[in-house]
C-alpha cells in the first residue's frame, strides 16, 4: 500500500507560489511518502519543471482527448505538462459545475487511457451524514465514479466529507475508520485482491496538528490537503506525520 500526501491548491496560487513548491521539495528526503501537488492549470509546466521528488497534478481534466470544448483541458495535455496525477468528481466540481458520478467515471478512464494516475473522490453532505445515508451515499458514488479497470498503479480514492472541507470541522476517527473500512471492503468485491494496495485518503480540514491522529485510522493511506497544502509551513508538518505513520 502506498502512503501519499496529496495537495489540492484549487484556484490558488500564481508564479510566486513556486516558491512554496521548492521549499516543500527542500524539506523532503527518502524516507518520506510520495507528496503530489495539484497548483492550477497555469503552473503545471513550471511546477513540473522543478522536479525533486514532489508529483505533479491537476484538478480536473475533459473527458474527450481533444476537440471543441472551449475552456477546458484534456488528460493527454496534462500528461503532456509532465504531470502524472489528476484529482477527479472533487466535490467542488460536483457542485459549482454540475458533474454526475457517469462523467467522473468518464474522466478517471480518459485519465487512465492518458497514463495519469486518479485521484477520485467521494464523500456526504452533512445533511446525507445526518440521515444515517453515509455508506449508501458513498457505496453509490464509488459503483458510480471507479472505472472497473482501476488499479493500485492507477487509482488513488480520497474520502472528503463535504462538511468537513475548509470549515476546521473533522469527523471523529470512529467515523473516518468507518468510511474507510466501507471503501476498502467494497473495493475488495470490486476489484479483487489488488484493492488492497489501493491508497485511500482523507481529506477535509487536515492539519499538521490532526495528521497524526487520521494517519493512525488504519485504512487511512494519506490525505488530500487543500488549504495546508499551500504552504510549506503547513503542508511540511503533515508530510512528516504520514512518514511517522
Ligand atoms: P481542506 O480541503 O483541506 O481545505 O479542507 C480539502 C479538499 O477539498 O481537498
Amino acid at each position: 500500500m502506498r502512503k501519499l500526501a496529496a495537495g489540492n491548491w484549487k484556484m490558488n496560487g500564481t508564479r510566486a507560489s513556486l516558491s512554496e513548491v521548492k521549499a516543500i521539495n527542500a524539506e523532503l528526503d527518502d524516507t518520506d511518502p510520495a507528496v503530489v501537488i495539484c497548483p492550477p492549470v497555469s503552473l503545471l509546466i513550471p511546477a513540473c519543471d522543478i522536479g525533486g521528488k514532489i508529483g505533479i497534478g491537476a484538478q480536473d481534466c475533459h473527458m474527450a482527448s481533444s476537440g471543441a470544448h472551449t475552456g477546458d483541458i484534456s488528460a493527454n495535455q496534462i500528461a503532456d505538462t509532465g504531470a502524472t496525477y489528476v484529482i477527479i468528481g472533487h466535490s467542488e466540481r460536483r457542485t459549482d459545475h454540475g458533474e454526475t458520478s457517469d462523467m467522473i467515471k468518464a474522466k478517471a478512464q480518459a485519465a487512465h487511457k492518458a497514463g495519469l494516475i486518479a485521484i477520485v473522490c467521494i464523500g456526504e453532505t452533512l445533511a446525507e451524514r445526518e440521515a444515517g445515508e453515509t455508506l449508501n451515499v458513498l457505496g453509490q458514488q464509488m459503483s458510480g465514479s471507479i472505472p472497473d479497470v482501476a488499479t493500485s498503479q492507477n487509482t488513488v480514492i480520497a474520502y472528503e466529507p463535504i462538511w468537513a472541507i475548509g470549515t476546521g470541522l473533522v469527523p471523529t476517527l470512529d467515523q473516518i475508520d468507518e468510511a474507510h473500512r466501507f471503501m476498502r471492503a467494497e473495493l475488495l468485491t470490486t476489484l479483487g485482491a489488488d484493492a488492497q494496495n489501493i491508497s485511500l485518503l482523507y481529506g477535509g480540514s487536515v492539519k499538521g496538528s490532526n495528521a497524526d491522529d487520521i494517519f493512525s485510522v488504519a485504512d487511512v493511506d494519506g490525505a488530500l490537503v487543500g488549504g495546508a497544502s499551500l504552504s510549506a509551513h503547513d503542508f511540511v508538518p503533515i508530510i512528516k506525520a504520514l512518514s511517522r505513520a
